[in-house]
């Protein structure tokens, strides 16, 4: 194979830097040498929009290409993508240090992105991003071959360039083989290395030496030292760039990863030696080889992940710690608006404790299935907990609440039914209605009426399930309880389900529920409910009547082919449901007190917050780039919420969901909404910029 067909795989590293303290780029943090600081501080400024271009010129010839330069430039659209990300997580603590350049950053990005890009044609970008593609190779050479690395005093700086540099290395080769394969001019390559010198080139020797004159070291004799030894003789980086420019034009030039074997091979092992190329907890990266039909099928949502999480970097974000209604991120504390402890059990002592007594009597784990060896006293205390809490016979739990919903619907109901189900069900129950085989007839959310005429037109003798939300997730308002009985009780063979996700503690003078907001006590087929969310722990659960239980416990897929509950979560759930008992009536009062305080105040400043009534409070923006803005804007500002959009809500629903909780203090809620205010006049502006 001949050196110009060869294809590379390019490696989807998960590298994340941990946190951002020490990244500011202050002081000298390049062994006390100025120059070489500000080298790399102003390597940074240019690293985000850069890599963004490197991406689009070569996006743009995607389709023109074999299917193996495809699989190299995912790879590489990958890595530059990550590059991206995380030299703009160091650019924010940069800025944060007042170390920035926004305006020269402004003027520069200016110039490359909305003037000399829309004039030049998309060849010229291709024919620069090869160029600079080069260049940067270059540098990471010059870099990683004089071992120059060793100097960097702040340990994630040195992994972060150690990791970008490698892979720069890498992919040299990448978009050279596009360009060639959508022309071989030599005039279009030369082009393309005099915009590489002209921008890139330039504005980073511009960059290094304002961010000399604003951390003053211009002013020393050391930066100029540096300066002449970099420039002098034929061992600097200037003369490294010079040659290898030269080398570029010539017309013979193919540049091949295989010169720089020994090296890439120095730097991988020692990005291997600090953990970089192992994938890390919580990232999950699809292995290199993956068959193509299937990479096909991911190629979309990977590009919109990553595109996603380096425009927003708050996105996906890693938790770091709880403290009340406060959340510790990405080394930032934010209050939280992103948690389900609604009556703030989270982290309370005596679930904590029920929990670790459950370790050291029972361990980590069960034997397996409960039907099979693997049920505890603890379990089965559980479900009696329950039970006595909802006034119910008899209960059963399973590993989640997602694997109730998809385990019982299935159950109850097979060929030949009809489950009626509220167009805005939980994920969870719309894969439980479609897993069970039964004709799925959807009815508009809410809307009784409509439930009405569809139970109208199923024939009598059929089995009919009807299932509902109490409160629903993304929107926070309540079903009709009283309607939902009636309807069922009008028609033959109809049982009603309800989901109790969001309501158990937060609903009902005691935080029964629904049947206890309403006073319809016993009245719901089948009660279904999380030990997720308002207790703090892990599994789901049906209370009903013994005959269903029992009926349940020896069909119910997702329980007799599923390991039990394990013993720590059954130990913090029980213990949840005692603290709900003698403590959730203050809790619940201070909770509602906050949503009514809440709501009233956001439909005051003007915001749509649909008929929520529950702690679950959505801001309504039907965009999906408003949302992200808004987010944004609001994590900026210390608030930690998240953007909810397709496919999580319809097209057009987009919005910030916003959680509540009992912890938070009124002017918690005060400064949550000046933030929104603020956010939102910011998202237009940046909205309208980007319209004119
Ligand atoms: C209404 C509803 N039902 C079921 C579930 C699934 O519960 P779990 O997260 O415990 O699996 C959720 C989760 O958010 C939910 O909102």
């Amino acid at each position: 194979m001949s050196s110009t067909t060869s294809v590379h795989v390019l490696q989807k590293r998960p590298f994340r830097l941990d946190g951002t303290d020490g990244l500011s780029g202050s002081g000298d943090w390049y062994d006390g040498n100025p120059l070489t600081t500000q080298l790399f501080n102003a390597y940074t400024l240019l690293i985000p929009n850069g890599e963004r271009f490197i991406i689009r010129s070569c996006r743009h010839y995607l389709n023109r290409t074999a299917p193996e330069l495809r699989e190299e430039l995912e790879g590489l659209f990958f890595q530059e993508g990550a590059h991206s990300r995380e030299h703009r997580r160091v650019l924010e603590a940069m800025h944060a240090g007042g170390l920035s350049l926004d305006v020269f950053r402004a003027i520069i990005e200016w110039l490359s992105y909305r003037v000399l890009e829309p004039l030049t044609p998309a060849k010229f970008h291709l024919a620069t991003a090869a160029a600079i593609e080069h260049h940067n190779a270059v540098i990471a050479t010059f870099f990683l071959d004089q071992d120059l690395l060793k100097g960097v005093r702040t340990g994630e700086m040195r992994r972060l360039f150690l990791w970008h540099f490698a892979e720069e290395i890498e992919h040299k080769e990448t978009v050279f083989k596009l360009l060639q394969s959508i022309s071989r001019s030599w005039l279009l390559r030369v082009i393309g290395l005099f915009f590489s010198f002209s921008t890139f080139l330039l504005y980073w020797a511009l960059g290094t030496f304002l961010l000399g004159l604003k951390t003053r070291s211009v002013f020393t004799g050391a930066f100029w030292k540096e300066g002449f030894g970099q420039v002098r003789g034929c061992k600097g980086l200037f003369s490294a760039l010079v040659k290898e420019s030269w080398r570029y034009m010539k017309p013979e030039f193919h540049p091949s990863l295989k010169e720089s074997r020994t090296l890439l091979v120095s730097a991988l092992a020692e990005l291997e030696r600090l953990g970089v190329d192992r994938p890390r907890p919580g990232m999950r990266v699809s292995p290199p080889l993956f068959p193509s039909k299937f990479r096909w099928k991911m190629t979309r949502t990977l590009e919109r992940f990553h595109e996603l999480q380096s425009r927003h970097p708050f996105f996906f974000s890693r938790i770091d710690d709880y403290d009340g209604a406060w959340v510790h991120s990405e080394g930032e504390r934010k209050l939280n608006f992103c948690t389900y402890s609604y009556l703030g059990l989270l982290g309370h002592p005596r679930i904590d404790d029920a929990a670790k007594r459950a370790i050291e009597r029972y361990g980590t784990g069960t034997h397996g299935v409960r039907l099979l060896g693997g049920n505890l006293e603890i379990h089965e205390q559980l479900e009696s907990s329950i039970a006595a809490f909802f006034r119910r016979d008899a209960a059963i739990t399973f590993s989640s609440g997602f694997m109730t919903n998809l385990a019982v619907i299935g159950t109850l109901v097979g060929k030949g039914d009809y489950v009626l189900s509220d167009e805005l069900n939980h994920a969870s129950i719309v894969d439980g209605c479609r897993f069970s085989r039964a004709e799925v007839v959807t009815f508009q959310h809410n809307d009784m009426a409509d439930l009405a005429c569809k139970l109208g037109g199923l024939p009598d003798g059929a089995r009919k399930l009807i299932v509902v939300a109490a409160v629903y997730s993304m929107d926070g308002d309540i079903a009709p309880l009283k309607e939902l009985i009636e309807l069922r009780d009008r028609h033959a063979n109809t049982i009603l389900m309800v989901d109790e996700a969001h309501s158990l503690g937060v609903l009902g003078t005691h935080g029964r529920g629904i049947e206890e907001h309403f006073n319809c006590p016993r009245q719901i087929d089948v009660l279904m409910g999380t030990l997720s969310k308002t207790i703090p722990c892990q599994g789901g659960y049906i209370a009903g009547s013994h005959e269903l239980i029992t009926f349940l416990r020896y069909n119910a897929r997702g329980f007799s082919f599923s390991a039990a509950l394990s013993p720590v979560s059954a130990a913090a759930a029980r213990a949840a449901l005692e603290v709900i008992e003698s403590e959730g009536k203050v809790r619940r009062r201070q909770l509602m007190c906050n949503v009514s305080y809440f709501i009233r105040r956001l439909r005051e400043e003007g915001f749509d917050v649909g008929n929520s009534e529950t702690a679950i409070v959505p801001i309504l923006l039907r965009s999906e780039s408003l949302a992200f803005e808004m987010a944004k804007q609001c994590n900026a500002g210390g608030i930690y919420v998240m953007p909810v959009v397709y496919p999580a809500v319809p097209k057009s629903a987009e919005r910030l969901r916003m959680n509540i909780t009992c912890d938070h203090r009124r002017e918690d809620l005060d400064y949550a909404i000046h933030a929104l205010v603020r956010a939102r006049t910011a998202a237009k502006e940046a909205d309208a910029a980007v319209i004119a």
